[in-house]
Formats: structure tokens, C-alpha cells, sequence
């Protein structure tokens, strides 16, 4: 029995949540799930929207699934999300990208695991207005950091049968701040010897994404640069709908998918559940449920193999009806 929190999110979030809970559970992996609500229906009972009990609930059982949370635009509200990974010290966003059945794309055998590190860089948030024309922002770059991003990265490369762990920098212009995460990038991948190494620079890489993607296997970037290519990467596979997500840290680990809580077809049986379905698979490996996961993968592979889908993706099913055939199938 694992114990899990489970953050139902807002907007879209609640109708996904529940499909992907039918289709865990119909699959047999035995869960707990400690539901825990954020965002802002519960500003108002609990004075934030990152209340203390869904930190503590993550705490306790160590691994989180996460429906979107919306962020309203405005002062005084901090994102979910962003609080979450700072306060879990969650470094690593990992976005694995990989070709879909019938999910219509430019490219094919698209496979490729963007692992960004997530607490510096231009991210830092150190700005300053140096006068009424000009401003500047910091990038934060260190050994630590960027040691433990390449490590993880190479980490999951071994645990995961990946053959290359490519880094992407601009150390040739910013030679000291990507000089040193590609230095570190170097130290690390000594202990790896069965892994692949490669360096490239970020500029030539989205050429080489949209060109010939199927070459890439694991990617490891600095905060900045993984935020722009997993993006890209998400479009190469056919987008928000399908797209998957991570945050994972030495201690904690929350999975949720890269879309937003989609206000705009909320409550209307409309949301495609993949990309948390997706995001709840890698979890299961995450977990050791190594065989359910292999499972309920090959369940929704044949379910769009067999041009169900949602209306997103083409076809003419809703949430509930989507997620009734990948439990249909996960008996084939
Ligand atoms: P969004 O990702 O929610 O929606 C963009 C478009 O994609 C919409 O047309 C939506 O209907 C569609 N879409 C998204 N997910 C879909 C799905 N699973 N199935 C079918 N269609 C889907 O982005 P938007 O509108 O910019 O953000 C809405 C709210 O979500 C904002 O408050 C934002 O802050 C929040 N957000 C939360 C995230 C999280 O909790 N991790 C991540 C991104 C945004």
C-alpha cells in the first residue's frame, strides 16, 4: 500500500483526477490517496493557497500527484507551484516527450527527456532597476546546483536504460556562469562511464529539434534554457494535452501535468486526461510499480492506437467515456 497526496487542483483539475484515479485503481495498484485542495477555493477557509497541511500531507508520504492549480493574474498570490518547488527544494523538473499513437505531429520516434534544473539561473528573481532606461537581472549559477541537476540526470539515464545524457549550454559567450554548470556536467558524467556524453549549444539544439529530434535521448539544461526547450519539446509530441511533467527533489516528488487548469472547459467533460495520466505513469515507476505502470501505458497506447480520443486530440469522447476505454483495455 502506498500513501500518496493527491492534489485535485481547480478548473479541469477535479474531472482528470478522477479518471486517472479510475484507471490506477482498475489497473490494481493499491493507493491511499490523502486528498489535499489549493489554489483559490481555499483562500478564503484557509488564508493561503498553499495551506500548511498539503506541505505536511507531501512531507508525510514523500510523492504528490498534482492537477493544475490556477494562478490568478494580480498582487498578493503567490503560484502553487512555484511555492511548492521552493519549499520542497524540488530541483529537478523532468519533462519526458515522447510520441504518442495517432497523435498527429511533424516528426516521428520522438523520445526525448528534458531534465531542467529549477531553482536558479535567471530565475533567481535578483532584478534591479539601475535607472529609469535600463534594467538588469542576475543569472546564479553554482557547482552545487549544477552538480546535482547533472547527476540526477544521469541518475535517471542508468535507472531508466537511456543510452546519452546531452548538456546544453551558451558556455562559448557566458563562459563563466554555463562554463561552470558544463564543468560540472563534465566531473559528473566521469562516474557514468556506460552513458553517452555530448555537448551543444542551446541555439544549435533548437535548430537540431525541429530538424531531426529522434537523434536526442536525455537532455540536462540550466533553468532557463530547460524552461524554453521543454516547451518545445512538448510541441514536437502534439502539445498541451499530452504533454507530462515532474518536480523531484532528494526527499520529495510531486507529478503533474504541463498544462493549466483549462477555465475554459472546465466542468464540461471536455479535458483531455492524458497528460496527468502520463505524469501519474511516471510516478508509478518512481514508486517501483514498474509493471503497472508498463500496464496502463500500453492500455492508453492502445486506446489511441484505436483512434479513441478526446476532442482535443480529434476525437469524439469526453473525460469519463476516454477513460472507460483505457480501463477496458487494460484487461487486453
Ligand atoms: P491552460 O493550459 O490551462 O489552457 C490553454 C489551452 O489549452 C486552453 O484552451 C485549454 O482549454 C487547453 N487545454 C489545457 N489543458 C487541456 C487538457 N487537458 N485537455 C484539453 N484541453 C486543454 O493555460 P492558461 O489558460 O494559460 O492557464 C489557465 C490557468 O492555469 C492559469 O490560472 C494558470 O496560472 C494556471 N496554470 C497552472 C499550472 C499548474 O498548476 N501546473 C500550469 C500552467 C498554468
Amino acid at each position: 500500500m502506498h500513501n500518496i497526496t493527491l492534489i485535485n487542483g481547480d478548473g479541469i483539475g477535479p474531472e482528470i483526477s478522477d479518471a486517472v484515479v479510475r484507471i490506477i485503481e482498475a489497473a490494481g495498484v493499491d493507493i491511499n490517496w490523502d486528498v489535499q485542495t489549493a489554489g483559490q477555493d481555499v483562500i478564503e477557509k484557509d488564508g493561503t493557497p498553499l495551506p500548511e497541511r498539503v506541505l505536511n500531507s507531501i512531507k508525510k508520504n514523500k510523492v504528490a500527484l498534482k492537477a493544475p492549480v490556477t494562478t490568478p493574474i494580480g498582487k498578493g498570490f503567490r503560484s502553487v507551484n512555484v511555492q511548492l518547488r521552493k519549499e520542497l527544494d524540488l530541483y529537478a523538473n523532468l519533462r519526458p516527450c515522447k510520441n504518442l499513437p495517432n497523435v498527429k505531429t511533424r516528426f516521428e520516434n520522438v523520445d526525448i527527456i528534458v531534465v531542467r534544473e529549477n531553482t536558479e539561473d535567471l530565475y533567481a528573481g535578483i532584478e534591479r532597476q539601475v535607472d529609469e532606461n535600463t534594467a538588469e537581472s542576475i543569472k546564479i549559477i553554482t557547482r552545487r546546483a549544477s552538480e546535482r541537476i547533472c547527476k540526477f540526470a544521469f541518475d535517471y539515464a542508468v535507472k531508466n536504460t537511456r543510452k546519452e545524457v546531452c548538456v546544453v549550454t551558451k558556455a562559448n559567450i557566458m563562459k563563466l556562469s554555463d562554463g561552470l554548470f558544463l564543468d560540472a556536467y563534465r566531473e559528473v558524467s566521469k562516474n557514468y562511464p556506460q552513458i553517452n556524453k555530448k555537448e551543444i549549444l542551446v541555439d544549435n539544439l533548437c535548430m537540431q529539434l525541429v530538424q531531426k529530434p529522434e537523434q536526442f535521448d536525455v537532455l540536462v539544461l540550466p533553468n532557463l534554457y530547460g524552461d524554453i526547450v521543454s516547451d518545445l519539446c512538448a510541441g514536437l509530441i502534439g502539445g498541451l494535452g499530452v504533454a507530462q511533467g515532474a518536480n523531484i527533489g532528494h526527499d520529495y516528488a510531486v507529478f503533474e501535468p504541463v498544462h493549466g487548469s483549462a477555465p475554459d472547459i472546465k466542468g464540461q467533460n471536455k479535458a483531455n486526461p492524458t497528460a496527468l495520466l502520463l505524469s501519474a505513469i511516471e510516478m508509478l515507476k518512481y514508486i517501483g510499480e514498474n509493471d503497472c505502470a508498463k500496464k496502463i501505458e500500453k492500455a492508453l497506447f492502445l486506446t489511441l492506437k484505436s483512434g479513441k480520443s478526446t476532442m482535443d486530440l480529434g476525437g469524439n469522447l469526453g473525460t469519463k467515456e476516454f477513460a472507460d476505454e483505457i480501463i477496458k483495455n487494460l484487461k487486453k
